[in-house]
């Protein structure tokens, strides 16, 4: 049986005991695709940072964090039994430097918080790929797209990447659509219509498939 590891959603940073830093990812592609990979028989490990969404499917495992390191710490402990990656979660790329103990007061008319880089989920994983295993990746950018997409696909190492394009009306964040373009590693490029997220799913879970199928083993 295939095995999928999925990040999805955003993360959460805390910056005191009440306060954190997060973004506005909803998690629904990411779910979309567990529940297109399960469809098709494999048994999915959904590795989620905090969302509103549920998911009851007996093929899939929800592994719920808050933060980049414990997607982290979720995402390297599974990948090596998976042999699909999937990283649709929306990381956040800086987190506090440290957590305030206690809640920070109101006191100055200015406030800076030092942040750090947190670590990079798919590229660090990616140097760590067997080449039977298969990472797919995902680049939400709003400018020159392909290039900055060609360059992630490289950096961290994947198969393939899902770009989304902030410019295309109805795709990317909060949506139940979206349009995205579709680059492999061997410099294969398909687009996309708008369409539901589940479709799109079911699409991109047809491209693994088939990528799959075509590596000799
Ligand atoms: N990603 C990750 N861990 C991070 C940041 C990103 O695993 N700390 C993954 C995302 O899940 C996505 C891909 O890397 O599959 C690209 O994410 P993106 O935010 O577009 O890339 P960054 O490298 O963070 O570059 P930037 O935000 O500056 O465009
Ligand atoms: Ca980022």
């Amino acid at each position: 049986m295939m095995r999928v590891l999925i990040t999805a959603g955003p993360t959460y940073e805390p910056i005191d005991p009440v306060r954190f830093i997060g973004n506005r990812s909803t998690g629904k592609m990411g779910y979309a695709l567990a529940e297109a990979f399960a469809a098709r028989g494999a048994d999915v490990m959904l590795v989620s940072g905090p969302t509103q969404l549920q998911l009851q499917h007996p093929l899939i495992e929800v592994i719920a964090v808050q933060t980049a390191d414990e997607m982290y710490a979720a995402a390297t402990r599974i990948a090596p039994q998976a042999d699909v990656w999937v990283f649709a979660a929306a990381v956040a790329d800086y987190k506090p430097k440290s957590m305030a103990v206690n809640k920070i007061k109101k006191e100055g008319d200015t406030l800076t918080l030092e942040l750090v880089k947190n670590v990079d989920i798919a590229a660090t994983l990616g140097h760590l790929k067997r080449p039977e295993q298969f990472s797919v990746g995902f680049a939400l950018e709003t400018n020159d797209e392909e290039t900055h997409a060609r360059a992630k696909l490289q950096r961290k190492n994947f198969d393939l990447i899902v770009l989304n394009s902030l410019r295309d009306a109805g795709a990317g964040f909060g949506h139940d659509t979206n349009k995205v373009t579709l680059l492999t590693a061997g410099g294969q490029m398909t687009i996309f219509d708008l369409k539901p997220k589940a479709e799109v799913a079911r699409d991109i879970v047809q491209t693994v498939l088939a990528s799959l199928s075509a590596i000799p083993t």
